[in-house]
């Protein structure tokens, strides 16, 4: 595991604020959107979709505090074709990643410059609240990073969108999931892709490599993962790029490229300040999780005492929760990831709590690996 201290040169111009939004496309975005609310604890926010003009594409906007999610389904046959094409070759998944940013045109120009393929050049939208300001890169795969700069909008969301239609009479008797904000979006790639993707961030955005791991260190009798993770420079935006990693038998990453049918998004990290409420009550709403062993918790029981770091949750409702926990001498972190969203095992979602560490859960990949691979094994895919 390597932690990088250098971030590079600042940017001359333009900055990253945060992650602003994800947009799936997906089959049926009425009935995923409300699949986030019931089981994630989503709600409705905004909509468009014919009744508000938008003739081809329907699009179902859902909220958790500072998280937005936005499925979007095409309304005609064939149309929008690029649509059609990459719901047959990747089912329902995530299509972009959209970053609030600073000075729109700087960053646009820059990355450009520096090898950025474009998918829509800057434009401009505008409605009653203002306008905002948007430009389209391609990432790995068929993923694209929408640049959004809406300092002119007072607007909820985005022009061209309304306040959805509806809400859930069913979110009222449902407890409250709390998750608040994105952490880190991680992108699956094939083999030996990872660290050209790497170089991508760092030479077009200006990113920067944050942290790392070899095969070496997460490595279980099967299968095994390589990992770099970029930022932006004031580290707000955290991007994990995975490759698979030789193995026994088919790495959880190769199967996910399989079924993706090459590189995308494969999961979503959220931060909760209370990960014991929120599991509880997200496992009460019916979402499924990844089952780690007890024999985890045994041995995470024996190897805590004997370290520098107080975890201050309650252990047993940890280990009830089967919520993870990955520490060093300064600090320690919570997580823990659902099953696959969909049919085809590829995104998840993940629920982290971090108290003074900034890692991504190494420690745990090994006994994460090994709960993936049961999974794996029921599916023929090990
Ligand atoms: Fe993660």
């Amino acid at each position: 595991m390597t932690t990088y201290t250098d971030k590079g040169p600042k940017p001359e111009a333009g900055r990253f604020v945060c992650f602003d939004h994800v947009t799936f496309w997906v089959g049926n975005a009425k009935q995923a959107a409300s699949h986030y609310c019931v089981r994630m604890g989503f709600e409705p926010f905004m909509y468009k979709g014919l009744e508000t003009g938008s003739r081809q594409v329907a699009a179902h906007v859902i909220r958790q505090n500072k998280i937005i999610f936005v499925f979007q389904s095409m309304l005609e046959p064939g149309k929008p074709a690029e649509m059609g094409a990459h719901l047959v070759k990747h089912g329902d998944a995530v299509k972009d990643v959209a970053f609030e940013v600073e000075d729109l045109d700087a960053i646009f120009k820059g990355a450009v410059q520096r090898g950025a393929q474009v998918v829509a050049e800057p434009w401009e939208e505008s409605d009653e609240n203002g306008k905002v300001r948007m430009a389209r890169v391609q990432t790995y795969g068929d993923t694209t990073h929408t640049l959004i700069e809406r300092s002119g909008y007072k607007g909820p969301f985005l022009p061209g969108y309304k306040p959805a239609p509806y809400t859930d009479p069913v979110a009222k008797a449902l407890p409250v999931i709390g998750l608040e904000v994105i952490d880190h979006i991680v992108g699956n790639q094939p083999d030996l892709a990872m660290t050209n993707v790497a170089e991508w961030y760092e030479k077009t955005l200006m990113f920067h490599r944050f942290w790392s791991i070899d095969d070496k260190q997460i490595t279980t009798e099967y299968s095994s993962l390589r990992s770099i993770v970029v930022t932006n420079y004031e580290e707000t935006i955290k991007m994990p790029i995975n490759e698979p990693a030789p193995g026994k038998r088919k790495s959880q990453i190769q199967e996910y490229v399989d079924y993706n049918g090459g590189a995308g998004v494969q999961h979503i990290a959220m931060k909760s300040s209370d990960i014991i409420t929120s599991i509880k009550n997200l496992k009460e709403r019916g979402q499924m999780f990844l089952e780690i062993p007890d024999s985890y918790y045994k041995l995470l029981r024996e190897k805590l005492k004997s370290s520098k770091v107080k975890v201050t949750e309650d252990m047993d409702e940890l280990q009830r929760l089967r919520i993870l926990i990955d520490y060093d001498d300064n600090g320690y972190l919570l997580q823990i990831f659902t099953k696959n969203q969909q049919d085809r095992p590829t995104m998840f979602l993940e629920v982290i709590q971090r108290h003074n560490h900034s890692g991504f859960g190494a420690g745990n990949f090994k006994s994460l690996f090994e709960a993936i691979e049961g999974d794996q094994a029921e599916r023929g895919n090990l």
